[in-house]
């Protein structure tokens, strides 16, 4: 297994994302242990990116169970259909937020959270956990992260 991430030097957010993609297929394929290669991915995300919080919430039960991640401590349940997670599980999509406090019944785990990014990952038609960056940036994510982060997710359900 490689010890480190390949980042090109003034790469820009969409070249980033072009080489982490590969590297993290590669980083999960030898690896069986869900839990192990969420926290891996969390790590390249935060490494590459520098996001204020990167991490995930798994479907147990009724909710949404906080799982591996990087930043400060966050909420630990989140109920499906509450807050923007739960919106991405109800909804079963994408959900780009470009300011947190315009977004009806947002959860704020950190009042230094701005802006928001949270995607689903299904197994057998459901969702099975969601993926979630907040920026202490307003407006810090667009469509081009979408994109690439629901190309990430097709890797992530490899691995349910
Ligand atoms: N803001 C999220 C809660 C999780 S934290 O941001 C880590 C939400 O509204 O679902």
């Amino acid at each position: 297994m490689a010890e480190s991430i390949y980042l090109p030097e003034n790469a820009s957010k969409v070249e980033k994302y072009e080489v982490i993609l590969p590297q993290i297929e590669a980083l999960v394929s030898g690896e069986e242990d869900l839990v192990a290669n969420l926290a891996n991915i969390s790590a390249v995300l935060k490494e590459a990116f520098g996001f204020f919080w990167v991490g995930f919430y798994l479907v147990k039960g009724e909710q949404l169970v906080l799982g591996p991640f990087q930043g400060p401590i966050a909420c630990t349940r989140i109920a499906k259909g509450k807050g923007v997670c739960g919106a991405a599980w109800a909804e079963g999509k994408t959900q780009l937020v470009p300011d947190v406090e315009a977004f009806p019944g947002h959860i704020a785990c950190s009042s230094a959270s701005k802006s928001e990014i949270v995607l689903p990952a299904f197994k057998e038609g459901h969702v099975a956990l969601v993926l979630d960056i907040d920026s202490d940036q307003l407006n810090d994510f667009d469509q081009s992260d979408a994109e690439k982060l629901e190309k990430l997710m097709m890797i992530v359900e490899q691995c349910l």
